[in-house]
């Protein structure tokens, strides 16, 4: 019995398992990004419209008055649109003059006084994917821009990249052998020689299986197409992202894409699992939405300290699906309820009600790194403790409950 459970859970993470373990030594050194990214991006919160110097202060003073830049959030980043139309007479980009009146530098200056960091927005192609200019061929330049300005965080966009043989450069390539990477390689280049350590953030949407090559390139890859805001592409990111949970580590995380809770399209249950996956599964949390109209149970969500001690353990293990003695197979582009993985001082173990309502059970002698015996656990979202053999919840349909298993407070063993 004992073996065939050993067999069961062997058989879970050889499903999700997808390279050898030699290829995940190497990692970008830039010193950054050793925990997951914590902060905002406007993209999220109506595209274009707040790239602007305004908006990206009025983020930074509500992180602070809204608790979430002490509870960990810190990054303030403006994605698209921020630019002018085009580069000026020496090739340099130029902040749209209506959006960042003062520039950048001085909007950057005074989020750093406030204890954060700023971030901005380009792309590994001739223009951004709204039509503004992209880094190709200047990326030398652009990368010391940034520096000058103070920037702390690049999000590297892929949209009108060469695709195929014929010449084009459409938004959007889906030619399999046209490849993103050298591209990223020569920005990651540019960044490493300007003289201010910059956090290295790919987008590429899963190209190329960025997860393979993104941990010598940049310090998070986006593993998936743009999030829409509901729950449909929230359990579809998440299921995709079960599978590739060995490639992130410190330096290097999957990044499942920017946070739609607040948004309204996912009730308060989805909005714990969105949060709640995104954490265990180590991808940066970036904030999308108007803070200045954020519910309290969504602010609880974000804040919530156990959650984010999880997502930031130092150890950068991202949790992937184990499959509990009795239960189906995780079947491919499906979200699975049961989670599982290491923590520096324990184990964290999710349980989602993936497919609706559910009474969801874990027996911790299931459970990849834990065992037979009685364990003590904590649950992030209630605040619950407990000690035993595992854990159960009545969950409403894609509601999450999070635990944390202590390895070292075992009461007893059987094995
Ligand atoms: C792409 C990215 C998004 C966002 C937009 C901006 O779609 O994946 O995250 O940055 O471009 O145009």
């Amino acid at each position: 019995m004992k073996f065939a459970l050993s067999l069961l859970v062997i058989c879970a993470f050889q499903h999700t398992s997808l390279a050898a373990p030699s290829a995940l030594t190497k990692r970008l050194e830039n010193g950054l990004g050793r925990t997951p990214a914590l902060g905002y991006n406007n993209w999220n919160n109506g595209g274009c419209t707040h790239a602007t110097a305004e908006s990206a202060l009025n983020v930074a003073n509500l992180l602070i008055s809204l608790g979430l830049k002490d509870a960990g959030y810190t990054y303030v980043n403006t994605d698209d649109c921020w630019s002018s139309n085009s580069r000026n007479s020496t090739g340099h980009l130029v902040p749209d003059p209506t959006k960042w009146p003062q520039g950048i530098k001085p909007v950057a200056d005074e989020i750093h006084s406030m204890g954060l960091k700023f971030g901005l927005y380009g792309d590994a192609g001739i223009m951004t994917c709204a039509g503004y200019p992209g880094s190709q061929g200047h990326e030398v330049q652009d990368a010391l821009t940034l520096a000058e300005w103070d920037v702390d965080y690049w999000k590297h966009d892929a949209c009108y990249l060469p695709c195929g043989d014929s010449g084009d450069v459409p938004q959007g390539c889906y030619d399999p052998n046209s490849s993103t990477k050298p591209y990223y390689g020569i920005m990651r280049d540019a960044l490493a020689e300007a003289g201010r350590p910059i956090f290295f953030s790919i987008c590429n949407w899963g190209r190329d299986s960025v997860w393979t090559w993104g941990k010598d390139y940049g310090n998070s890859w986006r593993m998936s197409n743009d999030i829409a805001n509901n729950w449909g592409s929230v359990a579809s990111i998440a299921a995709r992202a079960a599978g590739i949970a060995e490639y992130a580590g410190p330096g290097g995380f999957n990044d499942l894409d920017m946070l739609q809770v607040g948004n309204g399209g996912l009730n308060e249950n989805e909005e714990r699992a969105h949060v709640g996956l995104w954490a265990i599964a180590k991808s940066p949390l970036l904030i999308g939405t108007d803070l200045s109209k954020l519910q309290n149970s969504t602010l609880n969500i974000l804040k919530n300290k156990a959650l984010i001690a999880i997502n930031q353990d130092t150890l950068g293990k991202a949790a992937t699906y184990f499959q509990p003695a009795g239960a189906s197979a995780p079947v491919d582009g499906s979200l699975y309820p049961y989670w599982a993985g290491p923590l520096s001082d324990g184990v964290v173990v999710g349980i989602v009600a993936s497919e609706g309502a559910a009474n969801l059970s874990v027996s911790f002698a299931d459970v990849p790194g834990l065992g037979s015996g009685s364990w003590e656990w904590s649950e992030a979202f209630t605040g619950a403790t407990g000690e035993g053999t595992g854990v159960s919840a009545d969950l409403p349909a894609h509601d999450m409950r999070v635990y944390k298993v202590s390895k070292g407070t075992l009461m007893y063993s059987v094995r």
